[in-house]
């Protein structure tokens, strides 16, 4: 036997117990002529000791250990004398008689420690090695933790899990597939999935009303902190139900997961809001509502005083920022250009303070009298003491969303976006249709099998553009402290319905018909109305655990040129394997 107990487990109680583990060396050190070894395994740390009386064979394996090497280590479980509070075994030490040293290990490139000396770079290059560390096996250990509730629910709710292909045809979400040639079929490629939402469909017309599936998606887009290359959903779809049904079941998943994983109360319902509040509001889709700070339309409020910019703006915007006042002309001016910068876009930022003695400064204090100003405070439920900046423009969403940015970034900025709070709610009501000026052409906001509300056909079937701007969905956003943590909606089930929306799209019926022909199909026999969702299970992972980087919560991660650096992937393959799937590959120019 290689172990009796793991390195997490030995505690007071056990003194005097004969013990055999089994782990890596963290760290060894001399003090007095005895030798200590603190011995790590995924449950902790145990310290072991070989006394300076102990024989000269044990005394020399003890002092030839290296870090990282595995060892066997036999002994006796002590008190120790000097205890350490901050490790459940810090008061026990054991006392070796024997160490067998199972493998050497190199020393590693960095310290396996919870907080190291290596860079993320050499860190993912030996990610095995990173993944040694109490942070990493924490980050995993939640996931698993997740996974076991989630699918301890759904299965609680007659949910099936079931896999669907991941060599497939191309999926509509919107973004780039990742191809695979195929040898036995020259000249033709499967897509990976960009999510199993074709397949969940089919198996709702199969009559699996109620399935879910923890399943890889792929999806060729630029990376950011909150996304991979190939990422996880828990993916779920349930038929005979309407937009309540579906929000009730999963907000009630995604309680339980707070409460059995996290130990945290979130409201019971939780908060719904509107497409069009949260733009208005928030200038986001997926609103942070851990704070205040909302954005208030102050267009009417300030025409016709000769400032020629605002009088011209089709919309003007404002947040109230709190004790802003005191901001220094230097801090307004370092605002103005962070505002500018091209991930925002403003072309600039103006101000008002509501300065403590009572007075008003302003950057447009030429134009507008005082009480002028103070009325756009009120109208911004500014108080004294804050300041008040304004963003204007002659497309609403377009402020909105910059507001939006400026409102992020000054909650962080003052420390009001907690990790630690969480504020989940649902967004609805989304509009159906997005209309691109860039290709003259209206874009599925979720994708084409979206439902249009019932009570807005009538729109969906006009011809002209803003009545179709003004359709609905019956589609919803789970939204948390910022990120999208999930999406879905009420499918068409109508085949009438979905050619429609494929007219609608610039979708021609011999290009449906090429693309989604098998689903066009099935839906002409018996498909029963339906719904669903997915979440990032990646970003639940984060966000559940106080961060906004997910790649901490996969275990081997891309970087953000999409490279595993540890396999050194993508690379290149040899001749015989391009001819075998009749491929050239273009010379550079
Ligand atoms: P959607 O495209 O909104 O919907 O994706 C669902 C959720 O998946 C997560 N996500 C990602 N996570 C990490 N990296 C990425 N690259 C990435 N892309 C998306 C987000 C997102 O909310 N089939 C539909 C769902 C449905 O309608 O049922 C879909 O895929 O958290």
């Amino acid at each position: 036997m290689y172990r009796t107990h793991t390195c997490g487990e030995l505690r007071i109680g056990n003194a005097g117990q004969k013990v055999t583990l089994a782990g890596w060396v963290q760290r060894t050190r001399k003090l007095g002529g005895m030798t200590f070894i603190d011995l790590r395994d995924r449950y902790g740390i145990t310290q072991l000791v070989v006394e300076s009386d102990a024989d000269a064979s044990l005394l020399g394996t003890a002092t030839s250990l290296g870090r990282e090497y595995v060892i066997q280590a036999i002994g006796t479980v002590v008190e120790r004398q000097s205890k350490n509070s901050k490790m459940p075994t810090g008061d026990i030490e054991i006392k070796l008689d024997k160490i067998n040293i199972l493998n050497k290990s190199m020393t590693p490139p960095f310290t396996i420690e919870d907080e190291s000396d290596g860079g993320e770079d050499i860190r993912a290059k030996y990610r095995y090695l990173d993944l040694r560390r109490n942070p990493l096996q924490k980050a995993l250990a939640l996931r698993h933790k997740l996974a076991h509730e989630i699918r301890n629910y759904l299965d609680a709710h007659d949910f099936m899990e079931i896999e669907t292909p991941y060599l497939i045809k191309s999926t509509p979400e919107g973004a780039r597939d990742f191809v695979v040639p195929s040898r036995m079929n020259p000249g033709e490629f499967y897509a990976l999935p960009q999510s199993p939402q074709t397949f969940k469909q089919l198996l709702m017309v199969a009559g699996y009303d109620r399935y879910f599936q923890i399943v890889r998606c792929f999806r060729d887009e630029d990376l950011r902190a909150d996304r991979q290359p190939e990422f996880t959903q828990i993916d779920c779809e349930m038929s005979f139900v309407e937009q309540d049904d579906v929000l009730n079941m999963f907000e009630g998943m995604m309680r339980t997961l707070f409460k059995n994983v996290i130990g945290v109360d979130v409201p019971d319902p939780l908060p719904r809001m509107s497409w069009f509040d949260a733009m208005d509001n928030y200038g986001s889709d997926k609103p942070d509502v851990r704070f205040g700070m909302t954005i208030h339309e102050i267009t009417d409020k300030v025409k016709g005083k000769g400032f020629s910019i605002l009088d011209e703006a089709k919309y003007v915007g404002a947040i109230a920022v709190q004790g802003g006042a005191e901001y220094t002309r230097k801090q307004i001016d370092e605002l103005t250009e962070w505002v500018k910068r091209p991930q925002v876009g403003a072309k600039g930022l103006i101000y008002i303070k509501l300065n403590t003695d009572g007075s008003v400064k302003s950057s447009i204090d030429k134009f507008y009298a005082s009480e002028d100003l103070k009325a756009i405070g009120e109208a911004v439920e500014a108080k004294t003491g804050d300041i008040i900046l304004i963003m204007s423009g002659n497309e609403k969403r377009k402020v909105q969303t910059m507001l939006g940015v400026l409102r992020i970034e000054m909650g962080n900025r003052l420390g009001m976006r907690d990790p630690k709070v969480f504020a989940p709610l649902w967004i609805i009501d989304f509009p159906l249709l997005e209309w691109s000026d860039e290709d003259n052409r209206f874009y599925a906001m979720h994708h084409p099998f979206t439902a249009p509300k019932p009570e807005h056909m009538d729109l969906f079937y006009s011809n002209k553009k803003e009545d179709l701007e003004r359709v609905c969905a019956n589609a919803y956003d789970f939204v948390l402290n910022g990120t999208e943590l999930g999406g879905g909606s009420i499918r068409i089930h109508d085949s009438e319905v979905q050619k429609r929306m494929f007219e609608v799209l610039g979708i021609g019926s011999e290009e449906a018909e090429y693309k989604f022909g098998f689903i066009i199909h099935a839906f002409q026999y018996g498909a029963p109305p339906h719904g669903g969702l997915a979440f990032g299970f990646d970003r639940v992972c984060a966000l559940f655990a106080g961060k906004d980087t997910i790649r901490d919560f996969i275990a081997f991660p891309k970087n953000n040129m999409g490279r595993d650096v540890m396999i050194d992937s993508p690379s290149r393959i040899d001749q015989m394997q391009l001819d075998e799937l009749h491929i050239d590959i273009r010379k550079e120019q």
